[in-house]
């Protein structure tokens, strides 16, 4: 049987530099106006601080190129981490939003961000994929200097990434019944998807 949290559960993705984090601070704005109860958490903050403590990197995008063993650890580790700290503080009619990646393109290939395990864990109701042109992200990537990946700002890269994350988060999304929502960062205005974010929570149960 399909398992579901109390809270509804949303797991955000997107490709580095989209601007999930950007939108995620709007849908706070916007949940706060409301009077909602709601816990945002970032996957990679969960994972980092396991992978930091055992001296496996200094930096977030080292855990990229980790072996996937080790990342797999980290995944499954920071699943059952989040839910469990959720479900101190979340109950019924309250909202978690995960922020993290359907797709990770490490040095061994396109590696799942939500494996079997680790989506079974967090339960969700719904998989947002936040996208934007190509072109766009990687621009956004060149603005944000703290967050550059070399590797990934270039057009052909972003381009075939934002394909395999469609095919992730459906992938994952059919193992628990999950919705995919394909929402766009529009330029300029990050409160445009962040609004569709927060319908989509309102129409979820
Ligand atoms: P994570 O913390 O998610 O880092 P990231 O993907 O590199 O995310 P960023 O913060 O760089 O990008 P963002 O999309 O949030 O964009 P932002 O809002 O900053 O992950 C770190 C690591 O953890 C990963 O590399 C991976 O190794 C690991 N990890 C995480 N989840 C995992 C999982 N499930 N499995 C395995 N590993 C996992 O915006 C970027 C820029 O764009 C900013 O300058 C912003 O101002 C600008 N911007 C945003 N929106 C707009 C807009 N609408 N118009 C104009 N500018 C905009």
């Amino acid at each position: 049987m399909v398992l579901r949290n109390p809270f509804t559960t949303i797991i955000v993705t997107g490709v580095p530099g989209v601007g999930k984090t950007t939108v995620l601070t709007q849908v706070r704005s916007i949940l706060d106006s409301k009077g909602k109860k709601y816990m945002v958490v970032n996957f990679g903050d969960y994972m980092f601080k396991v992978a930091s403590s055992k001296g496996w990197v200094r930096h977030r995008d080292e855990m990229r190129h980790l072996p996937l063993m080790r990342q797999l650890e980290l995944q499954e580790y920071a699943a059952e981490a989040i839910r469990l700290d959720a479900e101190k503080v979340l109950g019924e009619g309250d909202i978690l939003l995960v922020d993290t990646h359907a797709v990770i393109r490490t040095d061994t290939g396109y590696w799942p961000g939500l494996p079997e395990e680790v989506v079974k864990n967090l339960r969700p109701d719904s998989i947002v994929v936040i996208e934007s042109p190509p072109e766009v992200i990687v621009a956004r990537q060149k603005r944000d200097p703290t967050r550059y990946r070399a590797d990934l700002a270039r057009v052909e890269v972003v381009k075939e990434l934002l394909d395999m994350a469609r095919l992730a988060a459906m992938s994952s999304a059919v193992l628990v019944a999950a919705s995919v929502f394909i929402v766009e960062n529009v330029e300029g205005d990050p409160s445009i998807a962040a609004n569709r974010v927060v319908e989509l929570a309102e129409k979820l149960r």
